[in-house]
């Protein structure tokens, strides 16, 4: 039996999704884009579960795109299909009630960087290798790397990466924003592994406002962001952590926040 394709395995509160093709360069066919979503959900809605960290399984490869073989069989309308199903999955990673962290040990191309862009943070090794080759392929990035790439780093950088197609070096991804974070790779794991429990022990309904408002915002005008920030910043006054948190401040003691 084929193993599968996507591991999951929990540290406390921090849920690590590994997607597990490494003889592949872990590249999405249909079944690893399914169970990723289903892995996706059970995370949403599991309460044990404050943070996910994604990553690729093995050395050499985050996610090395969507999977060129099973693409090369498709008809146009299973291509529009296809492009559908990883977009749906990017649309609930980017949508999580809960911070996503992707851990990008090597090549992140193509569907590879839209997955990492539908993340909430990322922490690259200064190995990693990161671009939308799909040009090359006679292609266009199908998974809303056109979109999210925009809307990361600007007209001028999309265009280059959608255009030439190359890949770019992890210090030029930091430098146009389109990682948080490069790391030495031996010193990856500690450094992911410090960021998840930071935020496993966080706010759990404030990190969730966070993520709303920010989202929202970067689908609405000014105005009405705004306006959603003032609703979600009253509604955490409806919340035990919020009173944890100022009285914790005011106690000078460290808070414990409870999710409720
Ligand atoms: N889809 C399907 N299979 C892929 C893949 C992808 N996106 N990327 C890599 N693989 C497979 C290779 O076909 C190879 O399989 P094989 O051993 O059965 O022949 C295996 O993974 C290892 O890849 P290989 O190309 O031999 O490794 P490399 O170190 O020489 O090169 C890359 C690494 C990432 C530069 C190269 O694999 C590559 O260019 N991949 C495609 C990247 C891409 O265009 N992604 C966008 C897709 S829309």
């Amino acid at each position: 039996m084929a193993p599968a394709p996507v591991q999951i395995a929990d540290d406390g509160a921090v849920r690590t999704v590994t997607v597990n093709r490494p003889d592949k360069l872990n590249a999405l066919n249909r079944a690893t884009l399914e169970a990723l979503d289903a892995a996706f959900a059970g995370a949403a809605t599991d309460p044990g579960v404050r943070v996910v960290v994604l990553t690729g399984a093995g050395p050499k490869a985050f996610v090395a795109g969507a999977d060129i073989a099973e693409m090369n069989g498709l008809s146009p309308v299973q291509g529009r299909d296809f492009s559908l199903l990883g977009q749906q999955l990017m649309r609930r990673i980017e949508r999580m009630p809960k911070p996503v962290l992707a851990r990008i040990n090597g090549f992140a191309l193509g569907g590879g960087l839209e997955l990492a862009m539908a993340c909430h943070l990322r922490i690259a090794a200064d190995t990693a290798n990161v671009g939308q080759p799909e040009i090359n392929l006679g292609l266009i990035p199908g998974f809303g790397g056109s979109q999210r790439l925009l809307r990361l780093c600007g007209r001028a950088a999309a265009l280059e990466l959608c255009l030439l197609g190359s890949p770019i070096n992890a210090a030029r991804a930091l430098q146009l924003g389109i990682v948080n974070e490069v790391v030495g790779v031996e010193a990856l794991d500690a450094r992911v592994a410090a960021l998840a429990s930071q935020l496993a022990t966080a706010a759990p309904l404030a990190l969730r406002g966070i993520l709303d408002a920010i989202h929202v915002g970067g689908e609405c005008a000014l105005g009405e962001g705004l306006e959603y920030e003032s609703t979600q910043f009253g509604l955490m006054f409806a919340t035990e952590d919020m009173r944890e948190g100022t009285a914790a401040f005011l106690a000078r003691r460290p808070p414990v926040f409870q999710n409720r």
